[in-house]
């Protein structure tokens, strides 16, 4: 059987590529999702440590929420299939803060967007890409990284995405986080989340929880999670193993040449000159 073509695998909404399992009337109909005040939304770029996060959002809350699939993934169905649900509701986006249904901002409901360095999150994507017979067919690293430069990758621009939802960073019902902090001091991260959403949670239960929610435990542990793809973070792949890659800071210096990182440092200063980044 041949591979897919790329018009059956990804559409344009709004300038930005999704994939087809984001249906256009289902983007169209965002706008309309009716959220509540307790729903807590987990935005990020693809690649940025999204099922990490959600593994340890999950774990703070015990067994009392829902984790969804992305609200901007599925069919037309998906809002009201989101609209059933009687638990609390952790919902991942990896939309950007722009394409937001407004519900969410006028509720002000919380939000956490984990960001991470954008080097190591094209190269994470290119292995993802590499791997995912949803995603079209990348040849060669230089091919994926002048895709991810221009933004024609899914989810669209790095830069325009992390800065939607800088514009906003002050904004009390956001937490921003990085990737590389989570590296360096996890106990610390998990008490800060555990504070922005309310939840008294002992010392003894946080590190636990970090020792719950190392590479290695989250790797081993991914078969007998739920991987009802209607409760995963990414609902493109049913493979755990293409998101529990290596779950390293700097694996980019094992991909750019001397010439693209210059290139990339280029364009990221053009482009986040405004960033507090
Ligand atoms: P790599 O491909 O660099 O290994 P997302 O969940 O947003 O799709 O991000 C996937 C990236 O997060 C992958 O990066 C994956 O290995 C990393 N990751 C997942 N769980 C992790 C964990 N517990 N600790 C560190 N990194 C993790």
């Amino acid at each position: 059987m041949s591979n897919p073509s790329e018009a059956e695998l990804i559409h344009r909404f709004k300038g930005i590529s999704f994939t087809t399992r984001s249906s256009p009337e289902l983007l169209k109909s965002l706008d309309t999702f009716d959220a509540r005040e307790d729903d807590v939304l987990l935005a990020s770029y693809p690649k940025s440590g999204t099922h990490w996060l959600a593994g340890i959002i999950t774990k703070l809350y015990n067994t009392q929420v829902t984790l969804t699939s992305p609200i901007e993934f599925g069919d037309v169905s998906k809002l009201e299939e989101l609209n059933k649900l009687s638990s609390k509701r952790i919902i991942p986006t990896h939309l950007d803060y722009n394409m937001l249904p407004p519900n969410f901002k006028n509720k002000k409901c919380k939000m956490i967007y984990i960001s991470r360095n954008p080097k190591d999150t094209a190269v994470s994507m290119y292995h993802y890409y590499r791997e995912n017979p949803n995603l079209p067919t990348i040849d060669t690293w230089t091919a994926f990284f002048d895709l991810f430069l221009k933004g024609d990758v899914v989810c669209g621009s790095w830069f325009d995405h992390f800065l939607s939802w800088e514009e906003h960073e002050s904004n009390k019902n956001i937490l921003f986080l990085f990737y590389e902090d989570m590296k360096k001091d996890l106990p610390k991260i998990v008490k800060e989340i555990s504070l922005f959403l309310g939840l008294n949670i002992s010392d003894s239960d946080i590190q636990d929880i970090c020792k719950k929610s190392s590479f290695s435990e989250m790797k081993s542990n991914t078969e007998k999670e739920n991987s009802d793809p209607s409760h995963t973070v990414c609902a493109l792949t049913s493979n755990r193993k293409l998101i529990f890659r290596k779950g390293v800071v700097g694996d980019w210096k094992n991909h750019f040449t001397p010439k693209q990182n210059q290139r990339f440092e280029e364009i990221f200063h053009e482009k986040m000159k405004g960033s507090k980044m």
